[in-house]
């Protein structure tokens, strides 16, 4: 196991777009894995690259025990109704916030052998493919939040 640290807060890495992986190396891999690490020991659902320091086009999701996804390039590439609920950012720590997402999308990408994969996702797994696809261009859920709730 080995986590790594989460860039939190106003930290400008937040902010960029990241590059695509264009040969999957041992490192990557490694990056992958240790993203995973750090998403669970965070008690999250969802972790991208630039959350780590890493611009480059790489997620991690796992709403539910046994489905993970490690995904590189990951793009949308169809999207459908809509879902309207909380969401919120292991870089945000303490902050929620309403966002509007489509209920289902279609995510293309390469897993981490190479290999083309196309994923359907509904409800929160959708949900979280768009929070983590959008931190791969530098956007943050609070842009696209309807408001933002109370802080606990
Ligand atoms: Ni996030």
């Amino acid at each position: 196991m080995a986590k790594r640290k989460i860039v939190t807060g106003n930290d400008p890495v937040l902010r960029k777009v990241c590059r695509p992986v264009d040969k999957i190396t041992p490192r990557i891999r490694q990056l992958l894995a240790d993203m995973l690490d750090t998403m669970r020991d965070a008690d999250g659902v969802g972790l991208a690259g630039p959350q780590v320091g890493v611009l480059r086009r790489v997620i991690v999701v796992e709403t539910e025990p046994g489905q993970t996804y490690m995904l590189i390039n990951p793009e949308i590439t169809e999207s459908s109704g809509e879902q309207v609920g909380d969401e919120g950012c292991l870089s945000l720590p303490g902050e929620s916030g309403c966002v509007r997402r489509p209920m289902k999308v279609k995510v293309r990408a390469l897993d981490t052998d190479g290999k083309e994969v196309e994923i359907e996702g509904e409800g929160l797994l959708a949900r979280a493919f768009c929070h983590e696809i959008d931190h791969l261009d530098g956007i943050l859920y609070p842009d696209r939040a309807e408001y933002m709730n109370e802080k606990a």
